[in-house]
């Protein structure tokens, strides 16, 4: 990622939890979320698009 272009955190949204990684501009935008699920959602948030929806295809 850039300092310029980045994404700040990603969430993933359980029926009972949200659960938030934080990220900064010189890391990869990946992150390991503990227990999650199919149905989970996982939103991006970049600072200069704001906040999107990750797609199923781009989750492993
Ligand atoms: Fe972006």
């Amino acid at each position: 990622m850039e300092k310029e272009h980045y994404l700040s955190f990603l969430a993933l949204v359980s029926f009972d939890r949200v659960q938030i990684v934080k990220l900064y501009p010189e890391q990869a935008p990946a992150a390991r979320f503990a227990g999650a699920r199919r149905g989970d959602v996982l939103y991006a948030f970049c600072n200069r698009h704001g906040l999107y929806r990750v797609k199923a295809a781009a989750l492993r």
